[in-house]
C-alpha cells in the first residue's frame, strides 16, 4: 500500500477562500486509479482551512470567544472539502469514505492521541478507502487546535505501515531556497537530516502548519530502511502516475 497526501495547494487554490481545484483533483485521482496501486489518501485543507484558521489563530488553541464560531466554521469547511474529495473518488469507482480526524481522535497539546483506531482500520479491512484530512481537532490542553494532513499522514503510516509515502504538492520538491521568489533556488533530489540543516528556513509557505520545511521534517520521521518518502509535483500531468508505476521522476526523496 502507498500512502498519499494530496496537498491543499494542489486540490485548492490556496489564495482564494474555498476554491476547489476540481479539474486537477479529478486528474490526480484518475492517475491514482490508473496506476492500479493500492493506496490510502490523506488531504490538506488548503483554502478551506488555512484562510480562516490563520485569521482567528485556531492553531494556537482557545484564547478568545470569537474563535469558537471560527473553529466550527473551519471544521465545516474542511468537511465540505472532504465531501468533494470522496465524491471525486466515488465518481471514478474508488469506494472512499471521508473521515474527519476529530471524529476519531483528540489531540494532547498539539499531538494526535491515536487511541480509537478501530473505525478506520475496519473500513480499510472492508475495502473502503478511509480518506482523512487536515482539520480542527479538540485538544485536551489547548481546547482545540489544527491537526494538519501531515500529522494525519504520520498517524496513518503508523497504523497501516505503507511501503511508500508520497506527498503531492505544487513544487518539484525541496529547494535550497524558495523557488517562487529566489531564481538561484536548486532542487534537492535526496534529503537527509544533514541536508535539511543546510536548507534556508525561508523556503517556506506562509501557512498555519509549517510549510515545506515542516513537511520535510515529517517525511524524515516517516521514512525508514524499507520505506522512502517522496515529495512530488502534482501540478505536472502524469508525474504522480509515473511515480506510482515506479518510474524515475523529478522529485525529492527523504531517506534515513
Ligand atoms: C491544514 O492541513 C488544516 C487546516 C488549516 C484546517 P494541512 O496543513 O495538511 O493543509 P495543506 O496541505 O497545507 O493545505
Amino acid at each position: 500500500m502507498i500512502l498519499i497526501k494530496l496537498g491543499g495547494s494542489v486540490i485548492t487554490d490556496k489564495t482564494q477562500y474555498k476554491t476547489f481545484a476540481r479539474e486537477r483533483t479529478e486528474r490526480l485521482c484518475g492517475e491514482i486509479a490508473e496506476s492500479g496501486v493500492k493506496t490510502i489518501i490523506v488531504h490538506g485543507a488548503g483554502s478551506y482551512g488555512h484562510v480562516l484558521a490563520k485569521e482567528y489563530s485556531i492553531q494556537d488553541g482557545y484564547e478568545r470567544p470569537e474563535q469558537i464560531e471560527a473553529a466550527s466554521r473551519v471544521h465545516h469547511d474542511a468537511m465540505e472539502l472532504g465531501m468533494l474529495m470522496s465524491q471525486t473518488l466515488l465518481d471514478i469507482g474508488i469506494p472512499a469514505a471521508s473521515v474527519a480526524p476529530g471524529s476519531c481522535f483528540v489531540m494532547d497539546d498539539g499531538r494526535i492521541a491515536p487511541d480509537n483506531t478501530e473505525p478506520i482500520r475496519a473500513m480499510y479491512e472492508m475495502g473502503i478507502m478511509p480518506v482523512t484530512f487536515g482539520d480542527v481537532v479538540m485538544d485536551r490542553k489547548k481546547g482545540f487546535g489544527i491537526c494538519s494532513g501531515d500529522q494525519m499522514m504520520e498517524v496513518m503510516a503508523d497504523l497501516f505501515n505503507p511501503e511508500r509515502i508520497v506527498f503531492v504538492s505544487d513544487i518539484d520538491g525541496l529547494y535550497t531556497a524558495n523557488p517562487k521568489t529566489d531564481p538561484d533556488a536548486e532542487l534537492i533530489e535526496e534529503v537527509t537530516e544533514e541536508t535539511l540543516r543546510k536548507v534556508s528556513s525561508t523556503s517556506n509557505v506562509d501557512d498555519v502548519t509549517g510549510g515545506v520545511r515542516g513537511k520535510m521534517e515529517a517525511m524524515l520521521r516517516m521514512c525508514n530502511d524499507d520505506r522512502d518518502c517522496v515529495l512530488v509535483n502534482g501540478t505536472v500531468p502524469g508525474r504522480l502516475l509515473a511515480l506510482l508505476k515506479g518510474e524515475e521522476v523529478t522529485c525529492t526523496v527523504a531517506r534515513k
